[in-house]
């Protein structure tokens, strides 16, 4: 199996991401590293450790990592996530704790152990991963790849008319991430919007009347409430998986090509990921990007998987 660190912020659609790389025999999850984003860091680290309590992914560490941007103050999406961050679920408080080591060292040592092994998906604003890329200048070239959720290549913004969340949050992070010259692939907004949970597919889930199903559906009726009245969207886009699902079904996507470059001044703009497809000026790609996806292929397997989970 592929040996992944998930570095994520959850958040609903990050906790889809969990599940998914717990029921996926293709994968191996190292750990969890954790950073600001959807909620707090603190509510995000209580919601990682419930997911995987949940989940019997009792094995699995989890780092504990930056708790704000690098430079910008702290934006976070409550309005998005709910309360605390996984919409109307209430998971009990863990037993399990988070380990000591930073997730910055975490990401930096798994890394450097096994050279050209290691993917590192990022679903969160990419504040924890910015920062072991410039304390430790070998882990560029150590990881296998970087799969990013993250930026408008495209299409409008989530957050603002030009920019998608996980950028938005930390501009200065993805800028110095998209320029490290580590391999990455971009699933961005463009993609990820298209991707969308409907009710009837996540009450199908619940039906069983198990722990799982129902965690998803009180999860996600938040959020699809939230796509409907902030998008006018018909179910609620489950990004992070998605992103994750690239590394074991590379093939669900078609890829090009791009150098991008995170607009980090502007006021009006900020976070805007200005992709460069024609490489212009003899510019190299820094990033191979999704831009086409098979979306019902990837659908019928999330749900399958997360019906598996269940049944364990
Ligand atoms: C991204 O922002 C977050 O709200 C989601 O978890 C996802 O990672 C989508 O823009
Ligand atoms: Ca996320």
């Amino acid at each position: 199996p592929r040996r992944i660190v998930l570095d994520t912020d959850p958040g609903i659609d990050d906790a889809l991401a969990i599940l998914l790389a717990l029921a996926s025999p293709e994968i191996e999850l190292v750990g969890l590293s954790i950073v600001h984003g959807n909620c707090t860091l603190a509510e995000a680290v209580a919601n990682g450790l419930s997911v995987l309590e949940l989940s019997g992914g009792h094995h699995i560490p989890l780092f504990v990592g930056c708790d704000r941007p690098l430079l910008r103050p702290l934006t976070t999406a409550h309005d998005t996530h709910g309360q605390r961050g996984l919409g109307y679920a209430q998971l009990p408080p863990a037993q399990l704790q988070p380990v000591s080591e930073h997730a910055v060292d975490f990401i930096i040592r798994t890394a450097l152990e096994a050279p050209g092994e290691v993917t590192l998906v990022a679903v969160g604003p990419l504040t924890n991963v910015a920062l072991a890329l410039r304390k430790e200048p070998r882990l560029a070239g150590a990881l296998r790849e970087i799969v990013i959720m993250g930026g408008a290549l495209r299409a409008d913004g989530n957050v603002t008319p030009r920019a998608e969340f996980n950028v938005y949050a930390d501009p200065h992070a993805a800028q110095i991430v998209f320029s490290s010259g580590a391999p990455l692939v971009i699933m961005p907004w463009d993609i990820t919007r298209l991707v969308r949970l409907h009710e009837s597919e996540v009450n199908r889930l619940a039906q069983a009347g198990k722990p799982i199903g129902r965690f998803i559906a009180d999860a996600t009726r938040f959020y699809i409430e939230f796509h409907r009245r902030y998008f006018g969207y018909d179910g609620c886009a489950i990004n992070d998986p998605a992103a994750l699902a690239l590394v074991f079904l590379p093939d669900l996507a078609t890829y090009a090509d791009v150098h991008v470059t995170v607009e980090t001044c502007s006021p009006l703009t900020m976070g805007f990921t200005v992709a460069d497809f024609m490489l212009s000026d003899g510019r190299q790609p820094n990033a191979r990007a999704v831009v086409e996806f098979d979306t019902p292929r990837f659908l019928s397997l999330f749900v399958e998987r997360m019906q598996m989970l269940e049944q364990r």
